[in-house]
């Protein structure tokens, strides 16, 4: 069972690294750093679901691209656990841009343009729990 929120953060492999054949080393990477798996699986989001997800996002300009990538190919869902969870896996993450990303992260690393950027997380505890929530149920989370 998923232990206090505060320790749980949640992130996706992004379409684009999935099919770029990044997902292993982005998983090890993440264990690296020191995060434990409370969750993973495999999915290829619909439109509606991807769209559910980006919600806050629907009034921008990119939440057509946005949704339609995300929908476009299997990604990867993971609940993450380490202390501190969501700003270390921002950290992990580096900048949305990756061109702007510090060196040692994975958006530096695997990352080809600020619409195709290799990872997902949240961005706050609360956000976390939602997310969470949106793509695992309790049994799914270890
Ligand atoms: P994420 O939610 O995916 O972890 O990324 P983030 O917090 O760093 O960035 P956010 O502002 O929440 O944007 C969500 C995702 O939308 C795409 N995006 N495209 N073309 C653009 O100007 C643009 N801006 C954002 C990115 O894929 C970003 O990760
Ligand atoms: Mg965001």
């Amino acid at each position: 069972m998923a232990e206090q929120t505060g320790n749980l953060t949640f992130g996706i492999i992004k379409p684009d690294a999935v099919r770029g054949g990044k997902t292993g080393n982005i998983i090890q990477r993440i264990l690296d750093g020191g995060f434990k798996l409370q969750g993973m699986k495999l999915i290829h989001m619909t439109l509606r679901e991807a769209e559910g997800f980006y919600a806050v996002h629907s009034e921008r300009p990119f939440f057509g691209e946005l949704t339609e990538f995300m929908s476009g190919a299997p990604c990867v869902v993971m609940a993450l656990e380490k202390d501190g969870a969501v700003k270390a896996w921002r950290d992990l993450m580096g900048a949305t841009d990756p061109a702007k990303a510090d060196e040692g992260t994975l958006r530096k690393d695997f990352g080809g343009s600020m619409g195709e950027n290799a990872v997902h997380g949240s961005d706050s505890e609360e956000n976390a729990a939602i997310e969470i929530a949106y793509f695992f149920s309790q049994l799914e989370l270890v």
